[in-house]
């Protein structure tokens, strides 16, 4: 009960809070897979080396505690140090959550540097995301790569059998909705959910500039289908793992209707903006609340901007670049709606930090899908 009281308390604060709480890393530039929806694939396998393990640790000492570290790439897991690197933020700023997504090429690899983070960082609840974007046919035309899904599969298997050992270790799926996959995503959500011990599934419209731009073809009744779809499917996940926790009754409620309430909220966001170009019901808390490291040390307040200051500038001093007029007008322009856009990471976070969405508009969300089936 005292532990339900502080969480809300925590969640209470934030609401009024604009501290830093998400940082999204991008830790390397190699790939191993030609997504032909990856947002990133001009920065891949760039020709410099990347970002110095010895600046990584000047860069963490200059930021403050926050919560959660999302690494990205490139394939993170083809950076021999993550290890280190989440090592570093742990005992630097004292994060709680690292999710790493991975394309789930390299089985053994992948699963070696997992046990690595989870023996070196007692208490740190890691999740790795898999990344897989339907069956194999279609998962493997669209990656590029012969043979991704079975890969990605054993990947999942070993990474399962290392939850065994690791209550605060857990396994995802991410899958992008695009033209090449839509019309099979509902079935392949059924299927995972049916057939896989994951502990959640996540969805995501595909944004930003792909490399093949036709893929950013999908009709909105689709991904409106997709989202009314899989949210029962989620909602199924949540409460699963809400049971393995062992909360008690009162958190556990709260906590599903927190969960289901921002799911709704986000696929409200993301499709009103995606069909029909609406500005989202809160202001955007890029640079504030959460930002951006590009693999070359370089910082943005968002992954669809191009402004950006080279850490280097600022001898790798994160909090006195935030200071930078570049940064105060970018986190200007976030908050003036005029790049609203369908960012999962960045509406979550803003959701998290801004009470009217959370008092109201989720809440809204909420009742609105328990009610009617919809978001
Ligand atoms: C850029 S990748 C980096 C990690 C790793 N290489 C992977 O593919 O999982 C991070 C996540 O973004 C997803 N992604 C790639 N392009 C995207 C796009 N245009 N829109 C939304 N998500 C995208 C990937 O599928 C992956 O789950
Ligand atoms: S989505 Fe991930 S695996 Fe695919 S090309 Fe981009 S970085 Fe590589
Ligand atoms: S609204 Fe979207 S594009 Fe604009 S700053 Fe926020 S996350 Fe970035």
């Amino acid at each position: 009960m005292l532990s339900f009281i502080s969480q809300s308390t925590n969640g209470f604060r934030r609401l009024f809070s604009r501290d830093l709480d998400f940082l999204i890393f991008f830790v390397t530039s190699i790939c191993n897979a030609k997504c032909g929806h990856c947002f990133y694939w001009q920065n891949l396998n760039a020709a410099d080396e990347g970002f110095a393990l010895e600046d990584i640790e000047k860069l963490a000492r200059s930021m403050p505690n926050f919560e959660t570290l999302l690494i990205s790439g490139g394939e993170p897991f083809l950076r021999e140090d993550l290890p280190a690197v989440i090592s570093l933020f742990r005992q630097e700023n004292h994060i709680r959550n690292v999710s790493v997504p991975s394309n789930g090429i390299l089985a053994g690899r992948t699963t070696r540097l997992a046990r690595q983070i989870l023996e070196e960082n007692p208490g740190l609840n890691f999740t790795v995301n898999l990344s897989i974007d339907g069956f194999a046919e279609t998962h493997d035309k669209i990656r590029g790569v012969p043979n991704n899904f079975q890969l990605t599969m054993n990947t999942m298997q070993q990474l399962l059998e290392l939850r065994e050992e690791f209550s605060d270790f857990d396994v995802w799926i991410n899958t992008v909705i695009c033209a090449d996959n839509y019309d099979e995503v509902i079935s392949f959500a059924r299927w995972m959910r049916g057939n896989q011990p994951i502990g959640g599934h996540f969805f995501e419209i595909v944004r930003g500039e792909p490399m093949e731009p036709h893929l950013k073809s999908v009709p909105p009744a689709k991904v409106r289908e997709i989202y009314e779809t899989v949210l029962p499917i989620q909602e199924a996940y949540l409460r699963e793992r809400l049971e393995r926790q062992g909360a008690a009754t009162g958190r556990r409620l709260w906590r599903e209707i927190n969960g289901v309430g921002a799911l709704a909220f986000q696929y409200h966001t993301q499709y009103t903006n995606y069909a029909e170009n609406r500005r989202w019901d809160m202001d955007c808390l890029a640079g504030d609340t959460i930002a951006v490291i590009d693999y070359n040390a370089n910082v943005r307040v968002c992954e669809l901007r191009d402004a950006q200051i080279a850490l280097a500038d600022y001898d790798h001093d994160f909090s006195k670049l935030m200071q930078d007029p570049v940064m105060q007008t970018e986190r200007r322009v976030a908050k003036s709606h005029a790049c609203d856009c369908t960012h999962v990471c960045f509406i979550n976070t803003t959701l998290q930090h801004d009470w009217r969405a959370k008092l109201i508009h989720a809440p809204f969300r909420y009742a609105k899908y328990r009610l009617m089936g919809t978001f």
